[in-house]
């Protein structure tokens, strides 16, 4: 740990005092060292779903969530979305620092270097169903990438931490654009290295080996900022799963793996693809009001999808650039009516007058808007949590070498609070009645 207590806090339970040092971050609130708080006191601290815990001491990525305030390495994610390429801030997350001009030819040369990937990986796709979410095919593919890099699995290793940084970055715009392929019955579209970042998954998505495919530059630009905007968010659900995974000294892929895993859920990364879903089914603007009554009776078990997060409690500062990223792409796509964009607007207004969502603070997040300008671009709806994956590999892979290159790092792992039966004898089923 790199910082070192300013002040002290204390904390008394059944007649003993424990000192609790306070550590005070570069920014945000300080944090209380319990660490020593059950070999004092005797006992835990209860946090569950980690709403006040500090489980990492992190260099990459600062949230504000009541000023709206969203930092990598300290440069504001609009300044990064404006001005940065996608590759420019994945360096960035992986090193501490913006690449200077040669370092950022040397980082993207060596992310092309890998993008292909061994041609016996294409047969796991033949395994699954045509039907298969693209999610599971990512899971199962991105976890199966161990089996083939026996060179780049010891986490100890600071070279094949590198390399397998690479190959995943590289390789994931390929295994996506390849998952939806097999769901579509295509003929999968090998990389093409010429092309940037977004430019080459857009082409695997969508060219065809029978005719030529051209990226529209517009397009490209708005993929390579929806990939910046997800590209790391902190200590989330995904990335701290791939933290804890990792910490078992678990291989690379298998963690990435598994925050694929976390990432699917609709109440993480699975939220713009259910804003979508929550469009179709109210249809229409005079449908709205039904909607967010719905909402707002709990016994409906009907949230409002794309609204509220646990950290952003002012406004989400990356839905403020897709709400703007959304209006360009429609504008560059001649779409001058879309329904959807217009009930989407018509919800937001609505709930942000609502008093429901003004006192508990709910505003849209990033994906209220991401799903819609996927849309437009012809991103199937089932494939919008796998690109959410394609970027936040990056802050996943930046925060799993993080961890690992911490010295003293200690496999993660909770404890609990027991209310389920005192110890008891078995009784033989025989007798049991
Ligand atoms: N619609 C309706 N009510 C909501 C919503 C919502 N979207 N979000 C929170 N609330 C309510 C809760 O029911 C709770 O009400 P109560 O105080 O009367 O019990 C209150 O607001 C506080 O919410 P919490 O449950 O404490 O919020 P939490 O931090 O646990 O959850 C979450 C955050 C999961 C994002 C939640 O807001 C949600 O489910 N939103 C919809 C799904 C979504 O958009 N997820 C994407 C998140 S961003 C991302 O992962 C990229």
């Amino acid at each position: 740990m790199s910082v070192t207590a300013t002040s002290n806090a204390t904390i008394s339970y059944d007649g003993k005092t424990a000192t609790l040092p306070v550590l005070t971050g570069t920014l945000g609130p300080a944090v209380a060292d319990i660490r020593k708080l059950q070999s004092e006191l005797g006992v835990f601290t209860y946090d569950p779903a980690y709403g006040t815990t500090a489980a990492c001491e992190s260099k990459i990525t600062f949230i504000d969530g009541d000023e709206g305030v969203l930092l990598h390495r300290g440069y504001p994610i609009d300044q990064l979305a404006e001005q940065a390429s996608f590759l420019e801030v994945a360096y960035m997350l992986l090193n501490g620092e913006l690449p200077t001009g040669a370092q950022n030819d040397a980082f993207v040369t060596q992310i092309k270097q890998h993008t292909m990937l061994h041609e016996q990986l294409r047969h796991f796709f033949n395994g699954y169903r045509r039907d298969a979410h693209p999610m599971s095919m990512l899971c199962g593919t991105v976890g199966a990438l161990s089996a083939f890099y026996h060179d780049s699995l010891d986490m100890h290793d600071a070279e094949q931490r590198e390399l397998a940084a690479m190959r995943l970055i590289a390789k994931l715009p390929t295994l996506a654009a390849w998952s939806y392929k097999y769901t579509q019955g295509f003929p999968f579209v090998y990389p093409r290295n010429d092309l940037s970042y977004a430019e080459n998954f857009l082409y695997m998505m969508f060219a065809m080996p029978s005719e030529p495919y051209t990226v529209s530059p517009v397009l490209s630009r708005a993929m390579d900022r929806i990939l910046i905007l997800h590209a790391d968010h902190e200590q989330n659900a995904s990335t701290s799963t791939v933290r804890l995974a990792g910490s078992t000294g678990a291989n690379p892929f298998a963690c990435i793996a598994a925050g694929i895993a976390a990432l699917w859920g609709p109440a993480h990364g699975g939220a713009n693809e259910a804003v979508l879903k929550m469009l179709a089914e109210i249809g229409t603007k005079e449908n709205i009001p039904d909607f967010v009554a719905k909402v707002k009776d709990k016994n409906s078990g009907v949230k409002l999808m794309g609204f509220g997060h646990r950290v952003y409690k002012n406004f989400d500062p990356r839905a403020k650039i897709m709400q703007q990223t959304c209006h360009e792409v429609l504008a560059e796509l001649g779409i001058k009516d879309e329904p959807l964009l217009d009930l989407a607007v018509e919800l937001e207004r609505v709930a942000l007058e609502d008093p429901y969502f003004v006192q508990r603070k709910l505003y849209p997040n990033v994906d209220f808007y991401s799903g819609i300008i996927l849309k437009a671009m012809g991103i199937p709806t089932s494939m919008f949590t796998v690109l959410f994956a394609v970027a936040r590999t990056v802050g996943w892979v930046s925060q799993w070498k993080e961890m690992i290159e911490e010295p003293g790092q200690r496999i993660g792992r909770p404890r609990q609070l027991y209310t389920g039966a005192p110890r008891r004898d078995l009784v033989p089923l025989a007798s049991r009645g």
